[in-house]
């Protein structure tokens, strides 16, 4: 029987795989080489992470909780009454139930996440802890258009949550377009509350993404980990090291695999050829000045309502309101 060439394969993709698969041959067959850091976030991907937010040298997640912690009320007085508060790439939600506690008579709560077991397990359990909230999940990629569930319209005064500092991630162009996108969801009488990174010395920066007991690495590499695991891909992870550097020009920290020797990766088929110390580019992360920032909002059509900081400003959540 005469079939083409890539129904002979044996292994069996889902969508969401076969996407990956695109993503990642694409990538790899640009110059320079890249991978996109959502795939970071597998089973594995997302316990190392959360080992990476314990290291003494990571400083963002703790911080980002402080300041909820220590400013939470004035954070919920500044969002207002009746807010319908859709987060963003929502995880477990830890950080929103500081704002779940404070909120007065919030109208919803709309996480919005691309992993649907993992929300739909966070919403029962909000569901439990908050019976007087109307707990709505969306699953969706929050960097696309997704619509709003219809049960969560009930009139409130939508407000777009994007906590961790996930904006870092994208580069100016993308982190605009989704502040945009946020802006026309949160329309006119509505706002944006976003965690983002600053600015810092270059030091404190570096060991944050190069800690000492090699955690970052161990998370950078399970992306080739998970290539092999879910595509059949064959590399080599132990002849691939993990590197942070510092783009002072582009204020952002930049995360490398680098290819200790020449070799050839085979993925689904296609031969990827790298050479020694060659680098796959696999992670942005900006960090912003409050000026920075501001001008990015700007450009979204949005301005800085209130901003806090932790005691050394090395964090801050701010909400941005439509520019009047
Ligand atoms: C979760 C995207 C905020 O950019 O600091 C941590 C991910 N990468 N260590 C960040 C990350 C390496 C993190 N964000």
């Amino acid at each position: 029987m005469n079939r083409p060439a890539f129904a002979e394969t044996n292994v069996t993709f889902t969508p969401e795989q076969l996407i990956m698969l695109e993503d990642a041959v694409s990538g790899l067959s640009s110059t320079p080489k890249t991978l996109p850091s959502k795939y970071f976030y597998d089973e594995e991907g997302s316990r190392i992470f959360d080992e990476i937010t314990e290291l003494p040298e990571y400083y963002p997640t703790r911080t980002e909780a402080e300041i909820m912690t220590e400013s939470g009320q004035e954070i919920a007085d500044a969002l207002g009454e009746k807010v319908l508060l859709i987060e963003y790439g929502s995880g477990s939600s830890i950080k929103t139930r500081i704002l779940l506690d404070r909120l007065c008579n919030m109208s919803a709560y709309v996480p919005v996440d691309i992993s649907g077991d993992y929300l739909q397990q966070t919403a029962a359990k909000l569901r439990s802890d908050y019976p007087h909230i109307r707990i709505s999940p969306v699953v969706a990629d929050f960097t696309q258009p997704f619509p709003l569930p219809s049960s969560a319209e009930p009139a409130g005064r939508p407000v777009t949550y994007f906590p961790g500092s996930t904006i870092g991630n994208f580069t100016k162009g993308e982190a605009t377009r989704i502040l945009k996108q946020m802006a026309s969801v949160c329309g006119l009488t509505g706002g944006v509350l976003i965690g983002v990174d600053l600015l810092k010395s270059r030091d404190v920066l570096l060991s944050a993404y190069n800690d000492s007991q090699g955690v970052t690495a161990r998370f950078n590499l399970n992306l080739l980990h998970r290539l092999n695991r879910e595509l059949g891909a064959d590399f080599a992870v132990d002849q691939f090291r993990h590197e942070a550097v510092f783009n002072e020009e582009e204020s952002r920290i930049e995360m490398h695999l680098i290819s200790t020797k020449s070799q050839v990766v085979c993925i689904n088929d296609t031969l990827i050829r790298f050479d020694q110390d060659e680098t796959i580019l696999t992670e942005y992360s900006h960090k912003y000045t409050l000026d920075s920032f501001a001008a990015l909002a700007a450009a979204a059509g949005l301005e800085t309502r209130c901003v806090w900081t932790d005691s050394d400003s090395l964090f801050s959540v701010q909400y941005l309101v439509p520019s009047g």
